[in-house]
């Protein structure tokens, strides 16, 4: 990268914020030397506890043993909610702005309460205990954010599944993490059009003989079928009494499991803990976005990944904060719906992804001129590298250079923020994460596992543990340590590249293994290899991602057929169709590609890395081929490569 531009914190920014520079080294400072002290101090901080802890980290990469805070006592309901109704209970905790303009509703602190307690109550009567696992399969309603909090509040593990996964992906989830209830609406809506929700449900239950009950939220009216497993959401919370103790939980106690894609075998159930977990987001979620009392809030994500986990639901309302859900997608019914929710709700802190904002850059500056953006005060980016281009679109074009970035590198097993920009401490640089959060230890190795010093690029791993990190995967501490500690000894592998420059900086640099990032959703290249195979005229499939303008990457498929099966465009829709159904309309390939065969090593491995370049379009660069098989594959490839330029 030649020439980087800097952005100075001004002076305003500087002097109304939490952190300043001299705080943030005085403070990162302790929480490195002074560890246990200093998240003593956060944890107090940030969380009420029933009962103080005995001891506050024992964690051991080499074992992948983490535990923070053991011995506390705390729950999560009680933090996001009943301890603010003294002083907040008529503040808006939720603004929900529906996928139609027209609708929107307020829940105040003292309503939201009220709601999850009954809800609470609903789950008990139909049986749910503690520690049993809810699967939640939600649009983006306040119904997801009661869900999630009437499960902590009993001491349920709540797994939300991401309302786009098809009924199949759901049916995978929830035979996995053994739920016996599960928790849908009858349909979602979506850019105009409806998802059926309960249909897929309905689906995905025909092989999943365990659970109990649906319970079913009524959120468009649209006609569903009902069995007897089905109770209505509104008909239990209405008959439910709104006084429920929240129960007290041990902070090593699981507060939910989130699958997430690697680059081998079926998603993995990522669990994370109540204490921890909540002091970690609780307490990035107000050095990051610099809240203040009385802001409004709005993270985009949906509740279905980590970022709705700990940036809409449990970081803000921890906090007090007033969050704002919103249905819908950034282009509709315009392209300027973002700024019309921005006015319309006077939004201060807006947090997004790349994706989004290259989409809506792509469309012009029109849309921006009719908004009034002002009451915005900072911008936030996550889920994939942010390319320059896009960072200075939002900075100069969205923010009108009034508003600092934070560009926020997390993942969904580090539970909150690990490198990002305080707003009134550090300099911004396009493109750039910047630096570590306090009590995270970044370390760049090679390929050896040296750790590199300086200005330098390699494998990003993090050498000691933060109160977030993920505890396990359900179903297998084994495959935990295997995939996080296994691969550089002592230090936690993120799976990502990234460079420091000289400034200690740190610039990611995407996934060094095979991991996608479709529109800043994680995707093995390995799952949707398994759906196009499943296809009878399939013989073998190999899937790669190519960089793409808008949803960063794009996902190329090159697939071989059975012998005495020609390629054609009706195969083509039926491959896309199957993968639509195996795991959701995200996955659907950009490009596929017809391949005789595909270039594999002698011992029959095949090299990706010809087939990353390839639908790259990176060709004169292939690097050595010579220990093919077959080189001349190669070439065969390459001349019906489909994305030609
Ligand atoms: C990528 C999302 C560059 C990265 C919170 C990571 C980023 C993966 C950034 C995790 C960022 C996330 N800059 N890359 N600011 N944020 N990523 O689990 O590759 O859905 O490993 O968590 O997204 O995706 P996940």
């Amino acid at each position: 990268m030649s020439l980087e531009k800097v952005y100075d914190v001004p002076l305003e920014v500087a002097a109304g914020a939490h952190i300043t520079e001299a705080l943030y080294r005085e403070m990162y400072e302790r929480s490195i030397k002074d560890s246990d002290k200093f998240w003593s101090e956060q944890a107090e901080r940030f969380v009420d506890w029933f009962k103080p802890w005995d001891k506050v980290q024992d964690c051991d990469f080499g074992t992948a043993r983490i535990r923070w805070f053991e011995g506390g006592k705390l729950n999560v309901s009680y933090n996001c909610l009943d301890r603010h109704l003294a002083e907040k209970g008529d503040q808006v905790a939720i603004i929900w702005e529906g996928d139609d303009p027209d609708l929107d509703r307020t829940l105040t602190f003292r309503e939201l309460h009220e709601q999850v307690c009954r809800f609470a109550n609903v789950l008990k009567k139909h049986g749910v205990e503690k520690s049993d696992r809810v699967c939640i399969y939600l649009p983006m309603i306040p119904e997801a954010a009661v869900a999630m909090l009437a499960c902590a509040r009993i001491g349920a593990v709540h797994s939300i599944v991401f309302a786009g996964f098809s009924a199949d992906a759901l049916r995978d989830r929830i035979l996995d993490a053994d739920c016996r209830y599960v928790i849908c609406a009858d349909e979602g809506n979506r850019g105009g059009r409806t998802v059926p929700l309960k249909t897929n449900v309905d689906t995905a239950l025909q092989s999943c003989p365990n659970v109990k009950t649906v319970i079913v939220v009524r959120n468009t009216g649209g006609t569903i079928d009902w069995d007897a497993r089905s109770v209505w959401y509104h008909e239990e919370l209405a008959e439910a009494s709104p006084d429920c103790p929240p129960e007290s939980m041990d902070a090593e106690d699981p507060l939910f499991i989130l699958y997430t894609s690697g680059s081998t075998g079926k998603p993995k159930g990522v669990l994370h803990s109540t204490g921890g977990y909540l002091v970690y987001a609780a307490m990035t979620f107000q050095y990051v976005f610099d809240y203040r009392p009385g802001e409004i809030y709005w993270c985009t994500a949906d509740v279905g990944w980590i970022t709705g986990h700990s940036y809409t639901v449990y970081g803000p309302l921890c906090n007090g904060a007033t969050t704002l859900m919103f249905e819908g997608i950034p282009t509709y019914p315009a392209p300027d719906r973002f700024w019309r929710v921005v006015e319309k709700h006077r939004v201060n802190i807006f947090y997004t992804a790349p994706t989004a904002i290259r989409a809506l850059m792509a469309q012009g500056d029109n849309w921006l001129e009719t908004t009034d953006r002002g009451s915005l005060r900072v911008l936030g980016s996550v889920g994939e590298p942010i390319n320059p281009e896009a960072w200075e679109w939002y900075y100069h074009h969205v923010g009108r250079e009034r508003c600092p970035i934070v560009d926020t590198w997390w993942q969904t097993e580090t539970g909150g923020i690990l490198i990002t920009p305080l707003i009134g401490a550090t300099r911004l640089k396009p493109g750039s994460a910047t630096r570590p959060f306090f009590g995270i230890v970044p370390a760049i190795v090679d390929s050896q596992g040296n750790v590199l010093e300086g200005d330098c690029e390699g494998v990003l791993t993090i050498t000691r543990s933060w109160p977030g990190q993920a505890r396990s995967v359900f179903g297998s501490h084994q495959r935990f340590f295997e995939t996080y500690f296994s691969a550089y000894p002592g230090k936690y592998f993120t799976g990502d590249g990234a460079r420091r420059d000289a400034d200690g900086y740190y610039w990611i640099t995407g996934r060094v293994d095979d991991v996608l990032n479709v529109s800043g959703h994680r995707m093995g290249t390995a799952e949707i290899e398994s759906a196009l195979v499943l296809h009878d005229s399939v013989a073998e499939a190999a899937v790669v991602g190519y960089p793409h303008n808008i949803k960063g990457q794009g996902i190329y498929a090159y697939v071989t057929l059975v012998a005495g099966i020609s390629p054609s465009a009706e195969l083509e829709q039926e491959l896309i169709q199957l993968v639509r159904k195996e795991i959701g309309p995200i996955a659907t390939p950009d490009l596929i590609q017809w391949a005789p065969t595909l270039p594999k090593t002698r011992s029959g491995k095949i090299m990706r890395r010809i087939l990353r370049k390839i639908a790259a379009n990176e060709i004169r660069d292939l690097g050595d081929i010579s220990t093919l098989a077959d080189p001349g594959v190669v070439e065969e490839i390459i001349q019906n490569r489909a994305n030609r330029s």
